[in-house]
């Protein structure tokens, strides 16, 4: 299937893989002691209910979430398929363009409009049933 011209450069890069956890305890231990990984910091996102353990691969970003309120998505998600996989995130330059772009192009999302992210960015997710099931989020990031 040819690409439809306006989609190319809409993806930058990937921005985050995001793995859905019960215990940012646990994940800790795992991430940052046993494999070596960097980063540790927790940042509440009130917006859907998660903390985030952010943790670093050299410059790849892995975000571990964790419910922090009971009506979280995450914590649906935990209790529907437990810990794993929750979504990876696309780096765009300008999300609003970004989500015109693929509405013009029939794809269906979440977000209409971006709403607020960890550390200061702006996020969108698109639907899962137009993506195959893999959740996927576009990530306009001011520090990347
Ligand atoms: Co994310």
């Amino acid at each position: 299937m040819e690409e439809p011209e306006v989609l190319r450069g809409l993806v930058l890069g990937l921005h985050h893989i995001a793995i859905a956890v019960e215990d940012l305890g646990a994940s800790r231990e795992l991430y940052l002691d046993r494999l070596g990984l960097a980063g540790g910091e927790v940042e509440r996102v009130a917006d859907q209910g998660v903390d985030v353990l952010v943790v670093m691969a050299g410059n790849q970003r892995v975000e571990l979430v964790t419910p922090a309120a009971e009506d979280s998505p995450v914590a649906a998600f935990l209790a529907r398929r437990g810990p794993g996989l929750h979504h990876i995130a696309w780096k765009v330059a300008d999300i609003e363009a970004a989500l015109a772009t693929l509405n013009a192009a029939g794809v269906r999302l979440i977000d209409q409009n971006p709403r607020p992210g960890a550390h200061g960015t702006r996020i969108a997710f698109l639907h899962p049933k137009a993506t195959a099931g893999v959740l996927m989020e576009l990530v306009e990031d001011p520090e990347s």
